[in-house]
C-alpha cells in the first residue's frame, strides 16, 4: 500500500473516533509486515483518564490478532501542525513496532516523516531487563 492510501485509511478510522469530550478526532492505520493495515482511533470515556488514543487502539487491536511485526504507522487529525503520538503511544509503539516510521498527516497533506527513533531517544525497553 503506497503512503498516500495509507494517510486516507487512516482518515477513514478518524471519522469513527470516540471523542465528545475534546471533539479532538484521530485516526491511525498501522501496516504490518504482511501488508495488513489495522485501524484505530482515539475512544474517550466520561472518566477522561480512561481515554485510549488512536495509535494505541490501533497497535492492541493488531497484537491481539497476532501481528508481531510491523512496518509503518499514519496518524492524521484536523490539525495545521503535525498531531505526533503522545508519550505513552510512543512508549507502546516502542515495544511492539520498534523504530517503525511514522507518517503525520491532516484531512488534505501529508505533514512529516519521522522515525520513532527521533521521536522516542534513549527508550526503556525489554533489552534492559535481560541484561
Ligand atoms: N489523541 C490521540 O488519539 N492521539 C494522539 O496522537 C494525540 C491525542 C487523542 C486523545 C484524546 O482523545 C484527544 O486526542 C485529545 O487529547
Amino acid at each position: 500500500m503506497d503512503h498516500k492510501t495509507l494517510v486516507d485509511t487512516a482518515r477513514q478510522a478518524r471519522g469513527r473516533a470516540f471523542a465528545p469530550y475534546s471533539n479532538f478526532k484521530v485516526g491511525a492505520a498501522l501496516e504490518t509486515a504482511d501488508g495488513t493495515i489495522v485501524t484505530g482511533c482515539n475512544i474517550e470515556n466520561s472518566t477522561y483518564g480512561l481515554t485510549l488514543c488512536a495509535e494505541r487502539v490501533a497497535v492492541f487491536k493488531a497484537v491481539s490478532e497476532g501481528h508481531r511485526t510491523f512496518v509503518r504507522i499514519a496518524v492524521v487529525a484536523d490539525t495545521r501542525e503535525p498531531t505526533p503520538p503522545c508519550g505513552p503511544c510512543r512508549q507502546i509503539l516502542w515495544e511492539f513496532c520498534g523504530d517503525i516510521e511514522i507518517i503525520l498527516a491532516n484531512l488534505t497533506d501529508e505533514e512529516g516523516r519521522y522515525q520513532l527513533k527521533d521521536l522516542l531517544p534513549l527508550p526503556f525497553d525489554a533489552r534492559l531487563l535481560r541484561p
